[in-house]
């Protein structure tokens, strides 16, 4: 068996076993640092330990619980993702990706990511949230390269509107009628796990960033190669390197999406109501 062969086994028995394990789902949610909790929020919530998954990476950051969900919110059967994988802790980014390839074959159709990013727009503050509207791949990877898979996509998957503009309109528009002062704004993703100095913020400012992150790129890239409908939404849970005369750390990214917690869940499930 070549790697990609043996690569796309591994997916289908993925797929296999979630399915067997969990059900059937058409959307997916991936929670971010801080933002796990919202997985109480499920209604007959069954889940699995992504370790029972062959192949499947292991998170080891704390608040990136490893857990696949599935349960039904605001009426619709989803799949829930606590925990990711990010590209520091895991030089594969087939791997890091993996998860949303099974998606694929599960049948999920619209993906909704979340993350907690900092906050690059001096106009902007910690606690605002963010729907992304595009991103920069500053990390310079892409799980997209090597042979590509045909049967998820084509060689070279289009870009000009990776950020779905229904769910983007969608979840504005919800943020409107629920009177939350949501933010529409371009990520730029950092390799990480070291923070960004205030020389790369400056950078990131005038390249067009909003916000920076460690994650969520690879993701979306791979959703998109697979014909998905993508919608991130940033917890901007700090002022970026450098903007105010403080140093960052991870403490503080935990508490300020702990913090908005309740408005981030009103945006999630309005969002996930009205979506066709
Ligand atoms: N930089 C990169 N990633 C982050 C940040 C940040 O300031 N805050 C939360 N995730």
């Amino acid at each position: 068996m070549t790697d990609m062969e043996s690569m796309v086994r591994m997916l289908d028995d993925a797929a296999d076993l979630v399915r067997r394990k969990l059900g059937d789902a058409d959307t997916a949610l991936v929670l971010g640092s801080g933002l796990g909790g919202f997985a109480q929020e499920l209604e007959d919530a069954r889940c699995m330990d992504t370790s029972e998954i062959p192949g499947y990476p292991v998170s080891t950051v704390p608040g990136h619980a490893g857990k696949w969900w599935h349960g039904r919110l605001e009426g619709r059967n989803v799949y829930l993702l606590q925990g990711r994988v990010h590209a520091y802790e895991q030089d594969d980014l087939k791997k890091v990706t993996m998860y949303v390839r099974i998606m694929k074959r599960l049948g999920v159709r619209n993906l909704i990511l979340t993350n907690a990013a900092g906050c690059v727009n001096t106009q902007w503050k910690p606690g605002d949230l963010m729907v992304m509207s595009d991103f920069i791949n500053f990390a310079g990877r892409s799980p997209l390269t090597g042979p590509n898979l045909d049967m998820d996509g084509p060689r070279f998957p289009d870009m000009s509107s990776a950020l779905s503009p229904e769910l983007r309109k969608l979840c504005l528009g919800e943020a409107e009628k629920l009177g939350l002062k949501v933010r529409e704004g371009v990520y730029m993703w950092f390799l990480g796990p070291s923070y960004e100095t205030p020389a790369e913020i400056r950078m990131a400012r005038t390249m067009g960033a909003d916000a920076v992150g460690m994650s969520t790129v690879p993701e979306i890239l791979v959703a998109v190669h697979c014909g998905m409908r993508v919608l991130a939404v940033s917890c901007l849970t700090n002022m970026a390197a450098g903007i105010l005369d403080q140093p960052l750390n991870h403490e503080e990214v935990m508490e300020t999406a702990d913090r908005v917690k309740r408005d981030f869940s009103g945006l999630i499930r309005h969002t996930v109501r009205n979506m066709d």
